[in-house]
């Protein structure tokens, strides 16, 4: 029997997880709401809001899981990538806690984290499989060999996708994180509505930061003619950015398929949960014979149920860490 107990606290979510064996029995996650007014995650309110949720979120996870703190096996934590501050928090109570119950500490990966989220339920991918990884902070292809052998064949060069989902949407005036919002609204409006042009960028990495530019630009000149353009024309802006971006993701994505030859083929990360790039893929599937994995939208965003999965492989592979581990907030693999 193994029960580790996971933490995440990379960037605005603070969450703990509790896995026994590959069973995720428990996963709490505590979102961020003091970042909306500021159109953005703020670092420092981010760690302070870490260090407030932390003791209740771990309490709930393992009440939930019905497991005693004496129960565990090891600790994890997200050791990178993310902000500092916020990583600090997450790896400093991983290591009080298992410096106190004199149990072994692992470190995670957060972007590996969020690919092994496939590993949480079925169906699981069967190595190699392909695995777009689309956050916040990352866009990234991966061919991933093995649960904790993973190689980077393609990232941006700029943006990352879930930025462009959220600057453009701060230019329309959406809240931020803009994403989900573009996602409902473009679900009424014509993909087809406006054009904004795609990047192009060689081989097989990604370009985010001309659309930003491209979107505001072409928001100057409408609301020159009408004041009202944004309010009148919401749904079909939002289509039509969402529609460029998924494309701009697929574009890579088939060329990874074709040179790679793999055709099971993942996507991870908070924009995952995105409903065009879900129907989009579901559509490629079907036209070029793939085999689509697409996670929970519970395993989509951040969570530390993902944590949990990495650090239970990490386990079974005796890799631990010492207590003298610094958190990496550019941690790559
Ligand atoms: O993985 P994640 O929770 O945090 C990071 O590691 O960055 O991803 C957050 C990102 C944000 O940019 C958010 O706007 C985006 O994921 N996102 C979405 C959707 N849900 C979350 N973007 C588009 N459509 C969505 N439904
Ligand atoms: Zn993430």
């Amino acid at each position: 029997m193994c029960t580790i107990l996971a933490i995440e606290s990379s960037c605005d979510e603070t969450s703990a997880a509790v896995i026994q064996n590959s069973k995720i029995l428990a996963n709490i996650v505590a979102s961020q709401q003091v970042h909306q007014q500021w159109g953005g995650v703020v670092p420092e309110l981010a760690s302070r809001a870490h260090q407030q949720h932390i003791v209740p979120v771990v309490h709930k996870a393992l009440q939930d899981a019905n497991i005693e703190k004496n129960a565990l096996q090891a600790v994890a934590f997200t050791r990178g990538p993310g902000l500092l501050g916020a990583l600090l928090v997450g790896a400093s109570f991983a290591k009080s806690l298992a410096l106190a119950l004199d149990i072994p500490l692992i470190d995670v990966n957060h972007m590996q984290a969020h690919i092994l989220a496939h590993f949480i339920d079925d169906p699981k991918p069967p190595f190699p499989f392909l695995c777009l990884t689309v956050s916040g902070g990352h866009t990234q292809l991966v061919l991933v060999k093995d649960y904790l052998k993973m190689e980077i064949i393609g990232e941006t060069i700029d943006d990352a996708v879930g930025e462009a989902f959220d600057k453009t949407a701060k230019i329309m005036g959406l809240p931020y994180p803009g994403g989900p919002l573009i996602d409902r609204y473009a679900q009424q409006g014509n993909p087809l509505a406006f054009a904004f042009p795609l990047s192009e960028v060689p081989g097989l990495n990604f370009s985010f930061s001309g659309i930003k530019t491209a979107v505001l630009y072409f928001l100057q000149d409408r609301l020159k003619e009408d004041p009202d353009f944004i309010q009148k024309h919401l749904p079909d802006i939002c289509a039509s950015i969402q529609h460029t971006l998924v494309e701009m993701l697929l574009q890579k994505l088939r060329r990874a398929a074709r040179e790679t030859g793999i055709r099971h083929i993942a996507i991870a990360g908070g924009v995952s949960a995105n409903s065009g790039l879900r129907l989009a893929l579901q559509q490629e599937a079907q036209k070029r014979d793939w085999q689509v994995y697409i996670p929970a939208f519970a395993y989509c965003t951040d969570n530390a149920a993902m944590i949990a999965v990495a650090a239970h492989y990490k386990y079974l592979a005796g890799e631990f860490c010492a207590q003298d581990v610094s958190p990496m907030p550019r941690m790559t693999f």
